[in-house]
């Protein structure tokens, strides 16, 4: 009987893929994860070591700037080996993949400095253990979730994301909307022998993040700041937007991605309506390129704001998860999204094809810092080969799973 309904849901599943297929029709998704493989494969005969790992290419620069073990962005560049490992089974991708995912596990037995614990543990030590189903990497990641579980505040009810801003910004307990992207891990602990107590912060993390983050619009601070002794909302701020009321682009990309997250791990309702109500605002207010500004709000003319591929590429992958979702008219909806904002990263305009050896171009990292504007940076890669393999996952009749 079950094996019946399943083969009935895959039935359903591809013909509504292949009814959308015809939008994808100028898009081929092998040539473009051809495309990142070649580049990957330039980026490998130029890096030094693998603890040298690639970050970001300046406006012009044609080099990586590298980062350390321990960075937020130091999982992308694993994440990217193990995705073309994946999708080629080529064995010099896994290879290189294992050499610079051993530089970070140690990681995962340290404290927690912040949030990142997620974002630094999923794409490199998360995929290794999908991938090769290695003990070490789950007891890292097991590891890992326990160490950032420590940061969790239950008079609030969040992950204190930057212990170091408390002092600096004087903000007592701080939680940005990024924080939703490492709940994963927590969500796949949880799953994998870790505590329950994981789940639950995870859990309760979303849920308060659902009730404080969000405007009645549906855009999102970047921070929300908390009361350390009742937990009351006090304000929400920015870090890297442009003002406090703005809606940044890759933080709106980071809540859409973490509230489909959320929802898929725990099946409540509300977290998937915030992510169609937080994916809704950010597509209803893109350009007519579909590549957003670094923020929404930056309206200057002289010069035009920069755009961030980065925001675009977070938003195309989450768009193709949340179609399984959303029901048949939205869903269809952002699976025709993805595919537009797919094939705008795939142009000449956004791919970096002889310019350097990244994927992309034109993201921001930090733009009231000056720093990575207009760049290159390797989680908009990751995000964009990411939305690629999941492209081709649900044109196969597939689902979209996580970790
Ligand atoms: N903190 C992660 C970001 O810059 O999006």
């Amino acid at each position: 009987m079950m094996k019946h309904i399943l083969y009935i849901v895959c039935l359903c599943l591809s013909f509504f893929y292949l009814s959308c297929s015809e939008s994808a029709s100028d898009l081929s998704v092998d040539k473009e994860i051809g495309y990142c493989r070649s580049q990957a494969l330039k980026t490998l005969a130029s890096i030094p070591s693998a603890d040298s790992i690639p970050n970001s290419i300046d406006k012009d620069a044609g080099c990586w700037r590298y980062t350390s073990a321990g960075s937020w962005t130091c999982g992308f560049w694993p994440g990217i080996l193990w995705y073309i490992y994946e999708a080629s089974h080529d064995s010099t991708f896994m290879d290189a993949a294992e050499q610079v995912t051993d530089v970070i596990l140690p990681k995962a037995y340290q404290k927690a400095r912040s949030h990142d614990m997620g974002f630094m543990m999923m794409p490199s030590v998360g995929h290794a253990y999908r991938l090769t189903g290695n003990e070490k990497y789950k007891e890292a990641l097991l590891s890992a979730a326990d160490s950032l579980a420590v940061l969790y505040n239950p008079r609030v009810g969040t992950i204190l994301s930057w212990p170091g801003m408390v002092r600096r910004e004087n903000w007592p307990h701080n939680t940005i909307i990024d924080n939703m992207m490492n709940l994963e891990l927590l969500f796949w602990a949880a799953r994998h022998g870790g505590s329950r107590h994981l789940y639950d912060v995870a859990y309760q993390h979303a849920r308060t993040t659902m009730e404080h983050h969000f405007r009645p619009d549906h855009s999102c601070y970047h921070v929300a700041v908390y009361d350390t002794i009742d937990g009351h909302f006090i304000k929400g701020v920015t870090h890297q937007g442009l003002s406090d009321e703005s809606m940044w682009a890759r933080g709106q990309a980071w809540a859409i991605y973490g509230f489909t997250v959320a929802y898929r791990e725990t099946q409540q309702r509300d977290f998937l309506e915030v992510a169609c109500q937080a994916a809704d605002t950010f597509l209803s207010r893109l350009p007519a390129d579909m590549i957003p500004y670094w923020d929404f709000d930056d309206t200057s003319t002289h010069p035009v704001p920069p755009r961030d591929a980065s925001a675009a590429a977070v938003t195309a992958s989450v768009l193709l998860e949340l179609s399984q979702y959303a029901g048949a008219d939205r869903g269809r909806e952002y699976y025709a999204k993805a595919i537009d904002l797919l094939k705008r990263l795939s142009s000449s305009d956004y791919q970096a094809r002889s310019a350097c050896p990244a994927f992309l171009l034109h993201s921001v990292g930090h733009k009231p810092r000056g720093t990575e504007v207009d760049s290159s940076i390797s989680y908009a890669d990751y995000y964009y080969l990411e939305a690629l393999l999941r492209l081709k996952t649900l044109q196969q009749g597939d689902r979209i799973n996580g970790f």
